[in-house]
């Protein structure tokens, strides 16, 4: 058995609701704002949303479910608990999460830096009114190839994410997450409910949920279950810490359930209120369509100040929520970085977290330079089209380290963990009435590998790209 390496007592959430807003917090990010709405679009909406749920419930969540019991189990950071749990030749596959924690929160830094920019626009469009003439695809295209601006923006977003991790999981994580949950709810819903008054409303609740599988494809399918993976932060261990904080007589299944479902319904609401917007104004849509990724930052901002009602308030408070979302994200996966440091190498946390910290900035530094201001960095090529440090970071992560990370986590929990041992943490006394044990040992061991194997092998023998 390994002992922590520290002396000082495992601080803990508070309550299960405490988890749950953080771990909730974590899932919800950038994934859900960015990504989910644009590879809805480009997969033209209903079936694929219906895929995408079909993928998270038979894969993300028994993944979960998985991730969170090995943490609570081992009490200890992504290094140990496999070392712990499963022995020591699977300290590898804790240092693969550590590892993809780094490159991961190195570009979607970058990507948070951005929020804060649109923030501080919005803001002043709000007073001095939106620009006439303003070009917003120009606009968009000249801050990322800004060099000291991506810098700036980017060291700012770090500073947040290490000042909230810096004070730890009570009084750091979970006190940030308990206001900026609710408040990120809160301004969504507002959102939702103007966008469901503007005419476009019915024509997007019809193309979300209106399925028709003849625009279904095979890609369409893989992409969806390539971003179960990505939106509920499964694969790297991020779940699994958080899970490591939580103590005994929680149930992980309620805890597990409750994340996925507000993931979820945050993805849902999200895409139905942007394009709600979106198809409320003659022509966007093809707009829209040459650029799908700019969605977030092209498209609607200038839609904030010419089309929605009380829209000089709604933007501001929009980017607000995606700056919170990314926030929220981003401490989860400095976390992961961190509590490897404190658990297996006895640093303290305040020494662990600025010193990841400054050394995943190397990597954030580098990331936002490759997006036009440094040549070299911008335009190498390592996976076909992606081209830069950014593009390449990102492929990385989302096709290979977060699917190899989940086959390993499923196969660990479902094959190389006993039956009695998972059982124990999963079937407490705690658990929920409808959970039946048989059937996610089940999904853990056939559904949920040969899942994430298909991702793996659609990428290697088919060069598919989801990201
Ligand atoms: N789930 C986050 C999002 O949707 C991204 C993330 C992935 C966070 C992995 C932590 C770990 O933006």
């Amino acid at each position: 058995m390994q002992t922590p390496a520290t002396p000082a007592p495992r601080d803990h959430w508070s309550s299960r609701l405490g988890f749950v807003l953080a771990a909730a917090g974590s899932a919800i990010g950038l994934g859900n704002l960015w990504k989910f709405p644009y590879i809805t679009w480009d997969n033209r909406g209903g079936a694929f949303v219906l895929v995408y749920l079909g993928c998270i419930a038979a894969v993300g969540l028994p993944i979960m479910m998985a991730e969170i019991l090995i943490g609570r189990k081992t009490q200890t950071s992504v290094v140990g608990a496999f070392k712990q749990a499963l022995g020591p030749r699977w300290r590898v596959v804790g240092g693969l999460g550590v590892a993809t924690g780094w490159i991961l929160l190195g570009y979607y830094t970058v990507v948070a830096g951005w929020t804060l920019s649109y923030l501080a626009r919005c803001l002043r469009w709000s007073f001095t009114g939106y620009p006439s003439g303003y070009d917003p695809g120009g606009a968009f295209g000249s801050l990322v190839a800004d060099g000291p601006v991506q810098l700036v923006l980017s060291a700012a977003f770090m500073v947040l994410t290490v000042a909230v991790v810096y004070s730890g999981i009570g009084r750091g994580i979970e006190r940030v997450s308990r206001v900026l949950m609710p408040a990120l709810f809160g301004i969504l819903l507002m959102l939702l409910v103007t966008a469901l008054s503007m005419d476009g409303a019915g024509e997007a609740l019809g193309f979300i949920f209106r399925p028709s599988f003849s625009e279904l494809s095979w890609d369409g399918t893989l992409e969806a279950l390539g971003h179960s993976f990505f939106t509920l932060s499964l694969g790297m261990g991020a779940m699994l810490t958080y899970g490591s904080y939580l103590r005994r007589g929680e149930s992980v299944v309620r805890a597990a359930t409750w994340v996925v479902a507000l993931d979820t319904l945050i993805a849902l609401i999200a895409t139905v209120t942007m394009f709600s917007v979106i198809f409320s104004v003659a022509g966007m849509t093809d707009h829209v369509g040459r650029s799908t990724a700019g969605m977030l930052f092209i498209s609607l901002p200038e839609l904030f100040y010419t089309a929605v009602p009380f829209g000089a308030i709604l933007a501001p408070l929009f980017y607000l929520l995606v700056a919170f979302a990314a926030l929220t994200s981003t401490i989860s996966m400095l976390e992961v970085a961190v509590s490897y440091w404190i658990d297996e190498r006895g640093v303290s946390r305040r020494r662990a977290t600025l010193l990841s910290g400054a050394g995943i900035f190397v990597i954030t530094a580098l990331c936002g330079l490759s997006l036009g201001a440094w040549g070299p960095l911008s335009s190498f090529t390592v996976f076909g089209e992606k081209a830069g440090l950014f593009a390449t970071l990102d492929h990385l992560v989302a096709n290979w380290l977060l699917p190899l990370g989940g086959l390993a986590i499923t196969l660990a929990a479902g094959w190389f963990l006993t039956r009695e041992a998972t059982r124990a943490e999963l079937v407490d006394g705690s658990q929920p009435r409808w959970f039946r044990y048989g059937l996610w040992r089940f999904f853990i061991r056939y559904v949920s590998p040969l899942a994430v194997a298909a991702i793996i092998l659609a990428v290697i023998f088919f060069g598919r790209d989801f990201s």
